[in-house]
């Protein structure tokens, strides 16, 4: 029987692939899936071979993750708690989507993921697979009483009795999950809340605002119904407008954040996320939405937006509400194009002017003149009715005032 192994080639997936054969006696698939983690992925069949694996498969599902999981978050403006744009959380369901694929193919009983016990990913992941394959068995090494590695060191020294052999550092860094859209840390000093993070040694996909250029610099970008289309009159796909959107903002200090969030499991925790081209991708799309949505609509998405947020992070990716809450969203889309520029400033993105073919903004509705479309003399009778209920109420408070 098989098993497919969600593997990255660290200690934490290598160490699992003895520990399946030894208390499963699978054979063991590893699927490394990359999501624009940025990782050298040379090797790693050697090293996956090595430490006993039957086969390795290394799929690419960048442009997916952007397409299928970005864009519909970046419409929604799904972002959690008021700060997280949910790099990791997004990722996680395409991953899962993949094993599912690979499980199939190999006719695989069972899929196992290196995600620990008091995290959200384990949740994302298992949602994910239950709803995708019902009947695969998921194992879970790290909540498994037969796991008895607490460090890694256990690792190493485990790793080492089944006969792998691999360069494994023994120093811990931060616990960080990158790919296309982020990188997440935490860990170490971010552990206590009271401590301000070590930018110079965490930071990885660009600077702080300190040590970003005293020079502004002026980025274009184009919307066609709410998918970007180009970044400084390139027309490109969207993963690589992301990566030149990170390359830019990454320099200019943007989409650093510091949060303690909520997680699923009920606990605090506390983390930094680089999102340099995300946060720029977002801001420069709701700056477009300013100008082409009625006020209702607006309204109405950031709601919308709120839910979405939720049902990313919760790991709810594969439900009838989140396709629906999808349709809704892209429903809302159809006039988001035209034009976006800004300026990045030292950790700041500036507004320098919006067009779009769409744009609900009339300048003659809104500077003095009065016209056709407006008559100030109407807007008297509206404050009447509008103004009603709380002067009813202002009325009765200065009767019951005087009895
Ligand atoms: N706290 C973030 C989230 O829940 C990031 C998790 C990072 N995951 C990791 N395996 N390091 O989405
Ligand atoms: C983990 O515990 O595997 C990472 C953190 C998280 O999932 O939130």
């Amino acid at each position: 029987e098989k098993v497919v192994l969600a593997y990255s080639g660290g200690l934490d997936t290598t160490a699992i692939i003895p520990w399946l054969k030894e208390n499963y006696d699978y054979d063991v698939i590893c699927c490394c899936v990359d999501c624009g983690q940025g990782e050298e992925l040379d090797g790693l069949e050697e090293r996956a071979k090595l430490s006993g694996a039957s086969k390795l498969y290394i799929e690419d599902i960048v442009d997916e993750f952007c397409d299928d999981y970005i864009v519909p978050c970046v419409q929604a403006d799904a972002v959690y708690e008021n700060k997280y744009l949910l790099g990791t959380s997004m990722a996680r369901p395409g991953i899962a989507k993949k094993l599912v694929e690979i499980a199939r193919k190999e006719g695989a009983v069972a899929i196992c993921h290196g995600a620990t016990g008091k995290g959200n990913d384990q949740i994302r992941f298992e949602l994910a697979i239950k709803a995708l394959a019902p009947d695969v068995k998921i194992i879970a090494p790290w909540r498994n009483d037969k796991w008895n590695m607490q460090s890694r060191e256990d690792e190493i020294a485990y790793c080492k009795a089944h006969g792998i052999d691999l360069p494994f550092s023994a120093d811990s860094s931060y616990s960080r999950d990158r790919n296309l859209w982020h990188i997440s840390h935490e860990g170490l000093e971010l552990e206590d809340p009271s401590l301000e993070p070590n930018y110079d040694h965490l930071l990885v996909l660009g600077v702080s605002p300190e040590k970003a250029p005293d020079e502004g610099e002026y980025v274009t970008m184009t919307f066609e119904a709410g998918v970007p289309t180009s970044v400084n009159g390139k027309k490109m796909k969207v993963s690589d407008i992301i990566r030149e959107l990170n390359t830019l903002g990454g320099k200019h200090g943007i989409g650093i954040i510091d949060i303690v969030e909520n997680r699923v499991v009920g606990m605090k925790s506390r983390g930094v996320y680089e999102t340099p081209g995300g946060t720029i991708l977002m801001e420069a799309h709701r700056q477009l939405e300013e100008l082409v949505l009625d006020r209702d609509t607006m309204n109405a998405k950031k709601d919308m937006g709120n839910k979405m947020a939720q049902l990313v992070y919760e790991g709810k990716w594969f439900t009838p509400l989140r396709e629906a809450v999808q349709a809704f969203v892209e429903s809302t889309q159809k006039y988001v194009t035209g034009e976006v520029k800004f300026k990045l400033y030292k950790g700041n993105i500036i507004k320098a002017g919006t067009t779009s073919p769409y744009s609900l903004y009339s300048e003659s509705l809104a500077s003095f003149t009065t016209g056709d479309l407006y008559d100030h003399h109407d807007a008297e009778g509206f404050i009447t009715l509008f103004g009603l209920p709380l002067k009813v109420r202002a009325m009765k408070m200065l009767e019951l005032d005087k009895t």
